[in-house]
């Protein structure tokens, strides 16, 4: 599957479901189950690596991960993090990182940051790099945040209003929003044409994504917006469905997920 498809669900006013995913079993789990996006984050640092961040996770295992879920997801749309260090340097450091991603079956990339990052989109767009850019909570800057939620004062809202217009200007074809006030991610949500997808942003996003992990019940201390959907189920396959039928719904996150 490829953007436009995609594009054409969420301008019919389908929410997009995306779950994480690191391998092949699981890809193909989800895509039995109706994921529209597969994410292979670089969350997996902390989920299949056991690391306290997503820091040091290598570009190299990022392709490693990309090709085994390409192998299991058929022809679904995957979704693939540029890990730290890969990227931010110049917009071409992240054409060479992002072009290893596509080859290994990538069907887009991933890029935390926002003004900073609005001249590399550009030049990855204009070189046939799909680009789904990231704001509020960048896991990438957790050294300098914390895992706090985001743009909760009226200055760093504004700017993040910015940011995410000038991201879609410079090219940007998906907007993850992690971990910031629902009313704001409301309010970039309808200021954009492009598609977000919300963690930890309330409903109105486009879309949602989670942490395949944190819905299957297998998190330690699972952040407060994801959801079990395990519980109750039988099967991998039925929890992921769930989750997939509640974000198609609107009833997930509920209002006890979002800041
Ligand atoms: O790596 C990841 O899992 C992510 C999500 C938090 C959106 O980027």
């Amino acid at each position: 599957m490829f953007m436009p498809q995609l594009m054409k669900k969420a301008e019919a006013g389908e929410k997009l479901a995306a779950l994480t995913c690191y391998d092949a079993s699981y890809a193909r789990i989800l895509v039995q189950a109706g994921v529209d996006i597969l994410l292979v984050g670089d969350s997996l640092g902390m989920t299949v690596q056991g690391h306290d961040t997503t820091l040091p996770v290598s570009l190299e295992q990022m392709v490693y991960h990309s090709a085994a879920v390409r192998r299991g997801a058929g022809n679904a749309f995957i979704l693939v993090d540029l890990p730290f260090g890969s990227y931010q340097q110049s917009p071409g450091q992240a054409f060479a990182s992002a072009a290893q991603l596509l080859v290994a079956g990538a069907n887009m990339v991933k890029l935390e940051g926002g003004a900073i990052m609005v001249e590399t989109v550009e030049f990855l767009v204009r070189r046939g790099v799909p680009v789904c850019a990231h704001l509020g909570l960048l896991p990438q800057s957790v050294n300098r945040t914390g895992y706090r939620a985001q743009a909760r004062d009226n200055q760093a809202a504004l700017q993040l209003l910015e940011d995410a217009a000038n991201l879609e200007q410079a090219g940007a074809e998906l907007l993850v929003l992690e971990s910031i006030p629902a009313l704001l991610a409301s309010e970039v949500t309808s200021s954009l044409r492009i598609p977000t997808i919300g963690i930890g942003a309330g409903p109105q996003c486009d879309g949602q994504v989670l942490v395949l992990n944190d819905i299957l019940g297998l998190t330690e201390k699972p952040p407060r917006f994801a959801h079990n959907f395990m519980l109750g189920a039988t099967a991998i396959e039925e929890a992921v469905r769930r989750y997939v039928t509640a974000v198609k719904a609107g009833e997930f996150p509920a209002a006890e997920h979002a800041f």
